[in-house]
């Protein structure tokens, strides 16, 4: 739909034409340019509080994703005023709030409407060094795929919805949801990372497959590698998977060949649309142990594929 909309042609907007760009990067001076990215989305938790949190994540994550460093947040609300108790969003904006504090981002404002269901996010502006942002298409053959954050949100969500989740999956999946991508963001400029994106609403597929393909490259991950949140595997056995796996499925199956047969859950679970994902990154072979070397305990640092020479955006499968 995208194509249809006229093409701003301006020398200064230097990302977000591209499908495959996580946020807009806009060059207002030699040295200085600004980063613009937005998301809100429904509840994915219970809890109001760790929904802010979450959401406020998600949002400052395609700043993170590209490597620069978010400065203010402008608070997007959809809150139905007459059905739900006004203390459900307050604790949604605190928890925001208290993300981007702990991303030391300033809440400059924000717009709220009437509507049926709640949805929260955030508008977020960074700054960024003109020649210094990770994009999604520089990934080269030999690089190694490095995923920071573990996978199964969508099931997971899905599981709490259907009341058929346990309580400790869901507290591990909220700790991962309401991590920051700031320390993976710095420890991908340290290892110079060729490219990167956040995992989000179109999976791990639905996210490597542009990148390699912006890339020119293709790329081999290995199922047993893939970190996932514990019970992911077991909620997705049982069918609990987000309506949006399907999409996500389809829009990759025919860039995808398979070298293994372990089920249809691996399909789906490659395909699990993420809320605040991981950071996939494309490094070269020598800069990983930098890459580890910079990581905190606050990420994962897991090789889980690399990439190849092929057609570009083709994905093997292997076990
Ligand atoms: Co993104
Ligand atoms: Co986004």
């Amino acid at each position: 739909m995208l194509r249809r909309l006229p093409r701003p042609y301006d020398p200064n907007l230097l990302a977000g034409r591209n499908p495959a760009d996580d946020a807009a990067v806009y060059r207002l001076v030699d040295d200085l340019a600004i980063i613009q990215t937005v998301d809100f989305f429904a509840p994915v938790v219970d809890d109001a509080y760790d929904y802010g949190r979450i959401a406020a994540a998600n949002s400052l994550s395609d700043v993170y994703a590209m490597g620069g460093h978010p400065v203010t947040a402008m608070n997007i609300v959809a809150f139905p005023m007459d059905s739900l108790d006004l203390d459900y969003l307050s604790e949604i904006l605190r928890g925001g709030a208290d993300a981007a504090a702990e991303a030391g981002v300033t809440v400059v404002g924000g717009h709220t409407v009437d509507d049926e269901e709640p949805k929260y996010g955030m508008a977020v502006t960074g700054t960024v060094r003109p020649d210094a942002f990770v994009r999604a298409d520089g990934a080269r053959p030999g690089d190694r795929l490095i995923l920071t954050k573990p996978i199964g949100t969508g099931v997971i969500s899905t599981a709490l919805k259907a009341q058929a989740a346990s309580g400790a999956h869901v507290a591990n999946a909220v700790r991962w949801m309401t991590t920051l991508n700031r320390a993976a963001s710095v420890a991908m400029l340290a290892a110079r990372t060729h490219a990167s994106s956040d995992v989000t609403g179109f999976g791990l597929l639905g996210h490597l497959h542009p990148m390699l393909h912006a890339s020119g490259v293709a790329a081999a991950i290995h199922l047993s590698a893939l970190p996932l949140l514990p019970g992911a595997l077991w909620y997705a056995k049982k069918g609990l998977v987000p309506g949006g796996t399907r999409h996500n499925y389809e829009a990759v199956t025919e860039f995808l060949d398979w070298s293994v047969d372990w089920g249809d859950q691996w399909l789906e679970l490659l395909s699990d649309p993420q809320t605040s994902g991981g950071l996939l990154l494309s490094i070269a072979p020598e800069s990983v142990h930098a890459f580890r070397q910079a990581a905190t305990r606050k990420m994962l640092a897991v090789e889980i594929g690399e990439v190849t020479e092929g057609v570009p955006g083709r994905i093997r499968i292997l076990p």
